[in-house]
């Protein structure tokens, strides 16, 4: 039961690790099948649900565990309901979840309102929770940390990544404190506006692990770190433009945690770059300049180069 996922790139970042001198690199969760992260657990999550003779399976979703459910279901030939907040998930990744042939319910209300009916729907005994209560998902997602010691030969100094439940943050920790060679201090990254952020994916109001986020923090002696949207865009921004890495607004708030915690020069820092910059459409055309009309002659189209 694989589409391929994992072994995705640990990106060097020049020109970041340059201007914040600090050695930064990126751990580019985006190169996965559904261009997230999810994909690392959604693989074993369904693989069991399979091996246990499941028909179907339910997850609530800011959109990104959606569209991966969607593939690895579609994969091993489950039927997968998928419930939204409505109106809040960006537009990539509704599509995804839709052309993968999830059924997908728009609920009226927050992303702790879906989660509650889909796992009331679980309850039922139709369907499997694959949402990242269901412990195979962070057997998967650990495997990124395993992945960035292996190539590092070691842990870094700092893991940085975005907190919407913390399901991934427990991940990290669980990894590699396994791979046995010491954990990285870990930053975890929240936006000041949880309930509605332009971060969409980690627009989620109470954190479903919060207490093994606390703990995992407490024990690497790192810290919840609270940034704004506008740090969160200007993150996003630097990472596409000095780095050539188009990422989800969510994704940057890893790199804008860093930015605002005065590391010390030197550090050795890998921020999670957990979803493609294709997932949010709407936002990457907001906030970019827009294509300039021409006419298809040499003289304006080197006018409107320079
Ligand atoms: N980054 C992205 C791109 C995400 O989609 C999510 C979570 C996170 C970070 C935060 O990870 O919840 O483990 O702390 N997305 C979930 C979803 C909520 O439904 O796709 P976390």
């Amino acid at each position: 039961m694989s589409l391929g996922e994992g072994s995705t790139p640990l990106l060097p970042a020049p020109r970041l690790s340059g201007r914040l001198g600090l050695d930064v690199r990126l751990k580019w969760e985006g190169a996965n099948p559904t261009g997230s992260f999810k994909d690392r657990g959604m693989t074993i999550a369904i693989a069991k649900a399979l091996e246990e003779g499941t028909e179907a399976v339910v997850c609530a979703s800011t959109g990104n565990t959606a569209a991966s459910a969607a593939a690895y279901a579609a994969r091993a030939g489950l039927a997968a309901v998928v419930l939204q907040p409505a109106g809040a998930v960006a537009s990539g990744k509704l599509a995804q979840a839709r052309a993968l042939g999830a059924r997908l319910l728009e609920v009226e209300g927050s992303f702790e309102d879906a989660l509650e009916s889909a796992r009331e729907l679980a309850e039922r005994g139709s369907h499997v929770l694959v949402n990242s209560l269901n412990p195979y998902r962070l057997e998967g997602q650990k495997t990124a940390a395993f992945e960035i010691a292996e190539e590092l030969g070691g842990p870094p100094d700092v893991l940085a990544l975005p907190y919407g439940g913390g399901g991934n943050t427990c991940a990290y920790a669980r990894g590699f404190a396994e791979w046995g060679a010491g954990e990285p201090m870990l930053l975890a990254v929240e936006s000041g506006n949880r309930a509605r952020t332009v971060a969409s994916a980690i627009r989620i109001r109470e954190p479903v692990h919060a207490a093994g986020v606390a703990e995992a923090i407490e024990r690497s002696k790192g810290s919840v770190v609270t940034v704004s949207d506008d740090d969160i865009l200007a993150a996003w921004r630097s990472l596409a433009r000095e780095e050539g890495v188009f990422c989800e607004p969510a994704s940057a708030a890893a790199l804008a945690g860093v930015e605002a915690s005065g590391l010390a020069p030197g550090t050795r820092v890998v921020c999670v770059i957990t979803g493609h910059g294709l997932k949010d459409p709407e936002t990457a055309a907001r906030e970019s300049p827009a294509a300039t009309p021409v006419y298809a002659d040499s003289a304006s189209i080197a006018e409107a180069a320079a």
